[in-house]
């Protein structure tokens, strides 16, 4: 029997952080065992922001070697870059037809990303949520793994799959979401302002551990890492973001939960709470960091593996593609 299809992607922007391995990657790895999945390097989304090319090549290279280093397995799944697929951004002008300009004001990210690019607020920056819904529908997507702040992003794409499917007949699978609760690591936030989301394209790096940060490094984010002055090692988001978010990372490199967690830690300090999620993060990283390395070394693999998933992909894509051009009428 055929598996359903799952698609999720990164933008190869700034670096990968452990907000995105426990928000995204670690349920693609749970999942990959049970769904037909392509894991795509969303190029074309990380150039609505400026990106000195040259950069943005090695970058894209960087993280396939981190996929693979994570444990995305190409034997199993399709890994291939957006740009690679010419179809992403076909689809994309069909849905653009079909998407109102209010649903793409309402995007809080767009909001965010133009209030952050003042001297750069671009048409792609506007319409890059249909570019996504492109993404996921050209593949009959069925799960779609990622973070909280993903969510409204995917209920456009859900909003077009139905609503092109009542226009024109069924064209697409509707997606659905898989979001891990936020407890269990679907919103990291920024280690020195734990009120804000951690991001790759934050300027300050004291704020995200990236996944290839040294352990030495990890020990001196984490010990600046801001809590608060009740001393209590509790979980609670609105008055204690740092601590909480401190657990949720603990948590999620030791598989304990918050609550054992919490038991655990009565009595003790932050420093002891900081001092024991420097190690877990570290015992999770060294691995991934040993297998990135040698994988990285090897570009002309890389560049096989993409090639191979772009095949692929591109396979996928233009049988979905062909059915939506056809029933638009389009010749
Ligand atoms: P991007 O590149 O910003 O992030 C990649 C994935 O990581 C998740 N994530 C987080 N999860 C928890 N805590 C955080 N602090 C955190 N930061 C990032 C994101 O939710 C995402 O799952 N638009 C997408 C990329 C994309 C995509 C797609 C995803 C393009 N097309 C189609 C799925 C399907 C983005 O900018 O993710």
């Amino acid at each position: 029997m055929a598996r359903d299809i799952l698609f999720s992607g990164i933008q190869p922007s700034g670096q990968l952080n452990i907000g995105h391995y426990f928000g995204a990657v670690k349920n693609w790895l749970r999942m990959q065992e049970d769904f037909d999945c392509l894991f795509s390097l969303v190029n074309l989304h990380a150039i609505t922001v400026r990106q000195n090319p040259s950069e943005l090549r090695s970058r894209s290279l960087d993280f396939v070697a981190a996929y693979m280093a994570c444990g995305i397995d190409p034997e199993k799944s399709i890994i291939f870059a957006q740009s690679d697929v010419p179809e992403h951004s076909e689809l994309m002008w069909l849905l653009s037809c079909h998407t109102y300009m209010g649903e793409l004001e309402r995007m809080t990210q767009f909001k965010d990303k133009t209030a952050k690019n003042t001297d750069n607020i671009n048409l792609g920056l506007f319409s890059y949520p249909v570019l996504m819904a492109a993404d996921i529908l050209l593949y009959q997507t069925k799960a779609v793994p990622v973070g909280a702040d993903q969510k409204q992003h995917l209920e456009l794409a859900r909003d077009l799959a139905n609503r092109m499917n009542n226009r024109y007949g069924t064209l697409f699978t509707v997606p659905e979401p898989y979001i891990p609760s936020v407890e269990a690591g679907g919103r990291i936030m920024s280690l020195l302002e734990p009120e804000k989301k951690m991001s790759k394209s934050d300027d300050n790096a004291g704020n995200y551990i990236a996944l290839l940060d040294s352990p030495d490094v990890i020990r001196k984010k984490l010990k600046k890492a801001v809590t608060d002055t009740d001393n209590e090692i509790r979980y609670d988001r609105d008055t204690k973001a740092g601590v909480s978010n401190l657990l949720t990372l603990l948590s999620g490199a030791t598989g304990k939960s918050i609550s054992e967690l919490e038991v655990d830690y009565v009595g003790k300090g932050y420093g002891h709470l900081k001092v024991d999620t420097v190690e877990a993060i570290v015992a999770l990283l060294t691995p991934i960091q040993a297998e990135f390395a040698r994988l990285r070394n090897d570009e002309a693999e890389l560049q096989r593996i993409l090639k191979i998933g772009a095949d692929k992909a591109r396979f996928q894509a233009q049988a979905t593609l062909e059915k939506v051009k056809q029933a638009m009428g389009l010749l």
